[in-house]
């Protein structure tokens, strides 16, 4: 099997990296696009709480129907495996809805610039929960990021405190949720039926349930109605209905570029995704970007990209050292 996943099978290229080239081009189609769409959804129905529910629940829909008709190999589901679910599923959650509200209400090349500050956030995060550390050059490429983010955030015509908070709390509530799955599911991996898909599928299933109710008690109920003039009930349908499968189907593909990648390659793509999604955000809303706006991206998305790989360089040293004294 190993021969027939490396041998060339089309230009020169190998059965695994087509597939790898595959997922990276449908990763970054779907998410500058449905960027695009969202943030065009929210500016004629701005419920950023029941957007992002339905996106959950058109996804649980979606996997669902696929497990029904036997496309996809169903999970082998028990009460272990939802229990362990719960804590990352908390955070998807908690994550998606801070990035949607972050969206509502700044531009989207914003929320994004302060979105490629994850990487630093999860290194916080293990020096302050886990008592994780790294060498000093590690923390020393977060300087460039932190110094980015603050360019950003004062030159940025749209800043507001709730859309800075929102992207930086989901920050957190992701690396969360990528730490609480690793420990959760660490024992589950044995299972054949519980593919990177399927444990995406089940956690947006009980995302959906987990966030329905947040929805409902702060937006309720709200009619689908444009507040821009001239734009009927069908076309905010329309929107919503595409931001919500856009949204399934990138997460999936991000799934199926982390199963066949390193981490360090998966962070580099997320970050040059963000770039892809800040330009082409740019260049479909017209945002008015100063001089200084464009620095903090460079040095943000550019730090992101050193940082990663010094940390990269940093857990090989651990690794090595590791082995010598066992
Ligand atoms: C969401 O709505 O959950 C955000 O778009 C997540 O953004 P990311 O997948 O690029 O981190």
């Amino acid at each position: 099997a190993g021969d027939a996943q490396t041998k060339p099978v089309f230009l020169g290229l190998s059965r695994k990296r087509l597939k790898v080239g595959f997922w990276f081009f449908m990763w970054y189609l779907y998410n500058v696009v449905f960027n695009i769409v969202n943030k065009k959804t929210l500016n004629m129905w701005s419920y950023p709480w029941v957007l992002s529910t339905i996106q959950l629940g058109v996804g649980a829909l979606y996997v669902s129907v696929l497990w029904l008709l036997g496309l996809r190999r169903r999970p082998q589901v028990n009460g272990k495996l939802i229990r362990s679910l719960i804590l990352p599923s908390l955070f998807h959650t908690i994550g998606h809805a801070t990035s949607c509200l972050s969206f509502s209400s700044v531009a989207i090349s914003f929320t994004h610039t302060v979105k490629s500050a994850e990487p630093v956030v999860g290194a916080l995060g293990s020096a302050l929960f886990l008592h994780e550390y790294y060498s000093p050059m590690v923390y020393f490429a977060m300087i460039p990021i932190i110094v980015g983010v603050a360019l950003s955030s004062i030159s940025e015509l749209t800043f507001t405190m709730a859309g800075f908070l929102n992207a930086m709390a989901s920050n957190f509530a992701f690396v969360a949720r990528n730490v609480t799955s690793k420990v959760s599911l660490g024992d589950t991996k044995k299972d054949a039926s519980l593919t990177a898909f399927n444990t995406y599928g089940l956690i947006t299933i009980i995302s959906f349930f987990l966030e329905l109710p947040m929805a409902l008690l702060f937006e309720g109920l709200p009619k689908v109605a444009s507040r821009i003039p001239g734009i009927g009930a069908g076309t905010v349908f329309g929107y919503i209905a595409v931001a919500s499968l856009l949204y399934h189907l990138y997460n999936e593909a991000s799934y199926g570029v982390l199963e066949d990648v390193s981490p360090l390659t998966f962070s580099i793509g997320n970050v040059v995704k963000r770039l892809a999604i800040i330009l082409s955000s740019v260049i479909a809303f017209g945002t008015i970007m100063r001089p200084l706006n464009w620095l903090g991206v460079a040095l943000a998305v550019g730090g992101t990209l050193i940082y990663s790989y010094a940390k990269h360089m940093d857990q090989k040293k651990i690794d090595a050292a590791k082995k010598k004294a066992a």
